[in-house]
């Protein structure tokens, strides 16, 4: 977001007055009581431990060596006995862990935990065979089908590090993820569902295969059944490699692991082209997204809670996968888009199993309100008791419109903030304690030190607004980002020594509740997805006939944000409406497809300054039509004024 925006978004922001005390009758049967705020960080994260299975007790709670913490030293756990295992132990092996459906209609499967133990044990012990073990990297290129969580917790079994490249990123991609965290094997599907047509996921696999050697093996799963090639002495089939494998849990024991080893990297983007590896360890992780699933989604055992993110992303890590299945709780996963085969599938799965918690991100329900109300009206929604939002700040209208027309106008709805590298929800309502406010993510969750900071590292106290960082470690904070330990102390710990610096912008109100602002460094936040603007340049500059290239960000009012680029082409060529779609393909080639720009101007030269340097500000003041702010230190003037005019006729696809 730039000033102006940022700006505005504040005044709208504080001209809410909206307030939504909680229901008595919620409170009364909350998981989360006032207590909870009172106890010290260190015996509450102490205590809450306790929701974990260990095989050995830890010792010591932390260690905090700045930037780096350590939790449960000494503790020895594994990540699969606790979200699958330790269920079926306690009798619990005919509760349904996930209501899976497809996109294609009918296409349903109900997976007990006893089933979903019965998949993780067959093919943890296929992947033995194919070489894997404590330590191996292992990528996984899946769409949201139940094998996806059935790969990872098959890894977290055996010890093996695993990393989720969502099924719509590119090849090249993919190959780069693989590449840095040395996957030595992948697993993936013919194709994925998608609006009625196919992703092909294994094409895309060959190719990156092409220039990712290290990776020995390729597991593929059937979904489609679409056609793929398969490479002798590496692909094999997933239904072939599980057939005759043992479902005992005692043929393939769940590796006990340290505290602190690897369970997973996620990329995200950041400031350069080159994506951060985070790294997510075991036991804090663990404790960190089982807590914050317990409280802040108020699950009951009986609960059917649907989050309805991506396998792919860390909201999917945390609060598909690992939270709720350490809870033991039966979630709803969907394989495909909710417009498939109409705008009222999500509210036919929601009366269908009778979900009474609904997590989604803000671009979707805006998505819902402009499709109109009367696709949630046909059905019965009102099992749903709580609701949540995640990935960009909710505008209040968006946050009213889910509460009436999806929560029946009575439901909580919990803005929760966090980010890949804090692993699990560190900003967020408790519901049947706080007063919520539309736009607001309202208080730290108790145990996190979260406050807001003026450019000289001052705090700033009520009505003020600046940087957001936390100042104390949380036991599901990332562990640095893999092999790249400067650029972790760079980006995170250098604005403000020793405390982290989270990259967003906030306010913080008369009563200390935070309003979340956006990003303030070079990433966009285009539906709820990180995606760097550099990123996009490079993609845009591999391009043969492109010369230089300047990516902005705009507001848009159903994405939240969208990617606008400034293109020189070489030799002076003009742009036109092929050249347009050429160079959007190409992004989706180099990124994926989301990372496609909205609008792409076609300009002879960029604004620079004397020194040569881009002048982004007033790109983005052109892109959001804005007059624009100071030109005097341009090294050409009028170079602006000929973008704006060609910005104004630019030439948008779709
Ligand atoms: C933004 C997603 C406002 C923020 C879990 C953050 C939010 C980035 C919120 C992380 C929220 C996430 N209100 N902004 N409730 N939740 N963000 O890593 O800019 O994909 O830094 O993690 O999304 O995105 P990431």
């Amino acid at each position: 977001m730039t000033e102006t925006q940022r700006g505005a978004a504040i005044e709208t922001m504080f001209e809410e007055v909206r307030r939504y005390p909680p229901d008595p009758g919620f409170t009364a049967n909350a998981n989360a009581q006032a207590e909870l705020y009172e106890l010290d960080f260190e015996e509450l994260w102490a205590k809450e431990s306790q929701r974990v299975t260990w095989f050995e007790p830890w010792k010591t709670l932390l260690e905090w060596e700045p930037p780096y913490a350590k939790w449960y030293l000494g503790g020895k756990l594994n990540v699969c006995f606790n979200c699958v295992d330790r269920h079926v132990e306690a009798g619990k092996g005919g509760k349904v862990a996930f209501h899976w459906e497809g996109e294609p209609e009918d296409d349903r499967r109900e997976i007990t935990f006893a089933d979903l133990q019965a998949d993780v044990v067959r093919f943890a012990n296929a992947l033995k065979e194919l070489g894997v073990g404590k330590g191996t990297p292992v990528g996984i290129y899946m769409g949201m089908v139940p094998e996806c969580p059935v790969a990872m917790l098959a890894c977290a079994r055996l010890g093996a590090p695993h990393t989720v490249v969502f099924g719509g990123f590119s090849a090249d991609s993919l190959s780069d993820r693989l590449n840095d965290m040395e996957c030595e094997v992948l697993i993936t599907q013919d194709e994925a569902w998608r609006r009625g047509t196919t992703v092909p996921l294994k094409r895309n696999a060959d190719e990156a295969l092409e220039s990712s050697s290290g990776v020995k093996k390729c597991v593929v799963l059937r979904r489609t059944q679409g056609e793929v090639s398969m490479e002798r002495g590496r692909d094999v089939f997933w239904n072939e490699i599980v057939e005759g494998k043992s479902d005992d849990p005692q043929s393939c024991p769940c590796e006990p692991m340290d505290s602190e080893d690897l369970l997973y990297l996620l990329y995200t983007s950041g400031t350069t082209a080159k994506p951060k590896g985070i790294a997510h360890t075991t036991a804090g992780y663990l404790v960190g997204v089982a807590t914050t699933h317990h409280y802040i989604f108020d699950v009951k055992p009986e609960s059917v809670y649907w989050c309805a993110a991506d396998v792919g992303w860390v909201t999917g890590h945390s609060y598909i996968v690992y939270g709720p299945l350490c809870n033991g709780t039966t979630s709803v996963m969907y394989e495909g888009t909710p417009d498939f085969p109409d705008k009222d599938r999500w509210w036919d799965i929601v009366e269908r199993y009778k979900v009474d918690i609904l997590y989604t991100a803000p671009t979707a329900i805006r998505s819902h309100m402009k499709w109109g109300p009367e696709h949630a009206e046909r059905h019965d929604l009102s099992s749903l008791r709580l609701l949540g939002s995640v990935g960009e700040p909710i505008n209040p209208e968006a946050w009213i419109w889910y509460r009436d027309h999806i929560g029946g106008g009575g439901t909580p709805v919990v803005d929760t903030w966090w980010q890949t590298e804090t692993g699990m929800i560190l900003i967020s309502p408790l519901p049947g304690l706080t007063t919520t406010k539309p736009g607001s993510a309202t208080k730290p969750f108790p145990g996190i030190d979260a406050a807001v900071f003026d450019e000289q590292g001052n705090e700033v106290g009520p009505g003020g607004g600046g940087y957001l960082v936390l100042r104390r470690p949380w036991p599901a904070m990332l562990r640095g980002i893999y092999k790249e330990h400067d650029r972790y102390v760079e980006t995170y710990w250098s604005k403000y020594p020793g405390v982290y610096f989270a990259g967003d912008g906030a306010r913080i109100d008369e009563d200390g509740d935070f309003w979340l602002l956006g990003r303030v460094d070079d990433v966009m936040n285009v539906s709820g997805h990180r995606i760097s603007t550099i990123e996009v340049e490079s993609a845009l500059v591999d391009h043969q006939e492109v010369a230089e290239a300047a990516v902005c960000g705009r507001m848009d009012p159903t994405t939240g944000q969208a990617i606008v680029a400034f293109v020189t082409l070489k030799g002076g060529a003009e742009g036109s409406p092929e050249k347009l779609a050429e160079l959007r393909n190409h992004v989706g080639t180099k990124i994926g497809a989301i990372a496609k720009p909205a609008n792409i101007v076609f300009t002879p030269e960029l604004p620079k300054t004397r020194s040569g340097k881009i002048m982004r500000r007033l790109l983005r003041d052109v892109a959001e039509n804005r007059p624009l702010g100071d030109t005097t230190t341009l090294a050409d003037p009028t170079v602006v004024e000929e973008i704006r005019d060609r910005g104004t006729t630019d030439q948008t696809e779709e």
